[in-house]
């Protein structure tokens, strides 16, 4: 697919086919994709860890207010960050990384929907995480179950100036 239609075609999937797998060589290019991102001072301060065990998947649904859908995908990615390696930025590069994928789920024809409302210690404790890591987002990534229309976004003009904040927008 062509980067914008790409771009276009995502939407939060939050319905999956249960019980039908990404392809390997599918997850395999996510997480290259993820790999590829670029991060501050190309410090790369984050871990994800595959997640495809049903009751894991499961626990972490649970930890993440009980959003079932959650469990339903096939992979949930689950990224942590290292606060000790880059202090600033470890957050904002795992969110990066995860966008990656998300482009990367899109394009192969995989659904996939970021999950940030959760209890991160809960997530740290179901994945035997290292106590000084951080969990940052999930993202879970499955065959698609639904297929829904384009959610609403601001216009253009809502979003960005020229020059200078809130002059109107000149290209
Ligand atoms: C950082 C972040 C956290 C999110 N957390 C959740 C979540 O916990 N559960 C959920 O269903 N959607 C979550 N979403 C998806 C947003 O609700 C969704 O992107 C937004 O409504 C726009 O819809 P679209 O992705 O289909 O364009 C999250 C998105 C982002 C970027």
């Amino acid at each position: 697919m062509e980067f914008f239609d790409v771009v276009r075609a995502r939407r939060s999937i939050r319905k999956y086919e249960r019980g039908e797998p990404v392809r390997a060589e599918d997850l395999r290019l996510i997480l290259e994709a993820m790999r590829l991102a670029p991060s501050a001072k190309n410090l790369q301060p984050w871990h994800v860890i595959v997640v495809r065990d049903q009751e894991r998947k499961k626990a972490l649904a649970r930890a993440a207010h009980n959003q079932r859908f959650v469990a339903d995908a096939d992979v949930v990615l689950v990224c942590l960050s290292d606060p000790g390696v880059s202090p600033k930025w470890h957050d904002k590069d795992a969110m990066i990384a995860l966008e990656h994928a998300a482009l990367a789920a899109t394009a192969l024809g995989c659904g996939c929907c970021w999950i940030g409302a959760f209890d991160p210690e809960a997530v740290k404790r179901i994945l035997k995480a290292p106590e000084e890591l951080v969990a940052v987002a999930m993202m879970v990534i499955g065959v698609p179950g639904e297929s829904p229309p384009p959610r609403p976004r601001k216009r253009l003009e809502e979003l960005a100036s020229s020059e200078e904040f809130g002059r109107p927008l000149d290209i």
